[in-house]
Parts: structure tokens; sequence; C-alpha cells
């Protein structure tokens, strides 16, 4: 098993791609926190840890909002109360809404910014603090292939997943002396309730089929297990870098 006996925690967890990661955790020996945003989606996150672990032990659900600060110290703390320690932070909580940059309101690009971004430098702050006085550690942040692709109308969130590679690059830097791995997972187009105003639309479905070289959306569990492996020993020697998982999406197949 990659991952027997580690102490994680993956924000958003209750559904899509976070959800997938905290079983293929769970089924690599993992304990998991299952960090979930709001109370309709508590039996999503129940339903997660009863996947990961019947009996309890090895999984346990907690509300947080990841751009609020003192509910990220203390869903942290929990998680340390609780396992004793925390190994692997997967930053995995994310929101978009497409809009118009020019009728975009602040609210809403803040809101992105917060979620996707300030989320994950205030769960990787908290929880690096207890990776570093262990001297080991792993921070996986999902990017998106829209670190480095332009999206009109996805300003804000192109803005959080730019700033997440330069996030990720310094804190690899920072970090390394004390045993501690930063890296982006970087998804192409992955069919999860994110996307649903893809998936619903046969049209907008098949446009963005045709970016991608294998043909298809990519599934959850095909990022998950990207992610597994590099939260693992396997991944070792990966720090401060991006592993794009797109289905050849960044290849631009539509440029002649
Ligand atoms: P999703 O909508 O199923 O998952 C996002 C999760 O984040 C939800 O469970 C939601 O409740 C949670 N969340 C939102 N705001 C939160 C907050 N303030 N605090 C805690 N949790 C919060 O969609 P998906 O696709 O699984 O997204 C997961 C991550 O993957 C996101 O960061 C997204 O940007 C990224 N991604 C997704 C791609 C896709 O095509 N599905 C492609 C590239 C990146
Ligand atoms: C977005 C998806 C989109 C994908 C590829 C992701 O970051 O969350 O909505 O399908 O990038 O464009």
């Amino acid at each position: 098993m990659l991952l027997d006996g580690r102490r994680t925690l993956i924000t958003g967890a209750s559904s899509g791609i976070g959800k997938a990661t905290a079983i293929r955790f769970g089924a690599e020996g993992a304990s998991v926190c299952v960090n979930y945003y709001a109370d309709p989606e508590k039996p999503d996150a129940d339903a997660v840890c009863a996947a990961i672990d019947p009996s309890g032990k090895r999984a346990f659900a907690f509300q947080a909002d990841v751009g609020d600060e003192q509910q990220v110290t203390a869903m942290v703390a929990a998680v340390v109360e609780r396992f004793g320690g925390i190994d692997v932070l997967v930053n995995n909580a994310g929101i978009e809404k497409q809009v118009a940059t020019l009728e975009m309101p602040l609210d809403l690009w803040n809101a992105v910014l917060r979620t996707n971004l300030t989320g994950a430098f205030l769960c990787l702050r908290e929880a690096g603090k207890h990776m570093a006085a262990a001297k080991s550690g792993v921070i996986v942040n999902m990017s998106s292939v829209h670190e480095f692709i332009p999206w009109p109308g996805f300003a804000h969130y192109c803005a959080s997943k730019g700033g997440l590679k330069l996030l990720t690059q310094t804190v690899a830097r920072e970090l390394a002396p004390l045993g501690i791995r930063c890296v982006n997972v970087a998804p192409g187009a992955i069919a999860t309730p994110i996307n649903t105003f893809v998936l619903d639309d046969p049209e907008a479905k098949h446009t963005v089929e045709e970016e991608i070289p294998l043909g298809r959306f990519g599934q959850p569990e095909e990022i998950a297990g990207a992610v597994a492996w590099l939260a693992s020993d396997q991944g070792d020697y990966v720090t401060g870098t991006t592993l794009v998982v797109d289905g050849g999406m960044s290849t631009y197949p539509k440029f002649i």
C-alpha cells in the first residue's frame, strides 16, 4: 500500500476529485480527515468516511471553510489530536463561475481567490507547522491546467491557479530543508460537479472533448491515483513542480 499509516487531510473531500482522493488514500492504508464545507455536504462526507473505514477509526469528517483562518486552525488541530500528527495535506477545495472580466463583481473575484488560493495558504501554513516539527510531510495542491492556460470568462479562477503555481514553488524551496515537499497536480477537464454546466450541455461537452487528444473527460479516480503517488514515498524526489494529468489538453490540439 502506498500510504500505509499516513495521517492525511483532504479539503473539499465530500465530492468530485477530493472524494475520489480520500477513498483512494483510504484504500492505500491512510487515515483521512474528510473536510467538507457546509451542512448540506455532511451526509456525503460521512459516506466517504464510511467507505474508507466503516469502524470510523481511520476516517472522520470535519466541517470548515478553508478561507476562514480560525476554522482552518481548528481543523488542523483536530487532525493532530485525532491521528497524532499530519503527514499529508491535499489542498483540493475550489470553486469557479464563468463571468466576463469587465462584468465581474469584486465579491466574486474575492470569493474565488479566498477559497482557491488563500484557503490553500492557510491550510498549508497550519499543517506545515506540524510537519516542520516532525521534519517530514507532503503538501499537494489541486491546481489546474489553468495555472498556465488562459481561460476567457475565468480570470479570477486562472489568477488563483496561477497563484498556486508560484505559491507551490516558493513553499517547496522554503520547506525543503525541513523535509517537506510541496507539489501541484494540474487536472484537465474531469467529470465532477464543478463541470455540471458543461457535462449537462451536449454541445458544450463535445466542444471540450475536441480539446482533448484522448477524446474524453477524465475521471476523478484518475486524478486520485496521481495524488496518491505524489504523496507517497514513490514521489519522494518530486517537489516544487506541477504534474499535469489532462488527457493531452495542454498540447493545444486545436492549434494549427
Ligand atoms: P467539486 O465541486 O466536486 O469539488 C470542490 C469541493 O470544494 C466541493 O466539495 C466544495 O464543497 C468544496 N469547497 C468549496 N468551497 C469550499 C470552502 N470554502 N471550504 C471548503 N471546501 C470548499 O469539483 P472538483 O472538480 O472535484 O474540484 C476539486 C478541485 O479540482 C478544485 O480545486 C478545482 O479547481 C480543481 N480542478 C477541477 C477540474 C475539473 O475539471 N473537475 C480540473 C482542474 C482542477
Ligand atoms: C476547471 C474545469 C475545466 C478544466 C479544463 C478546470 O480547472 O475546473 O471546469 O473543465 O479546468 O478546462
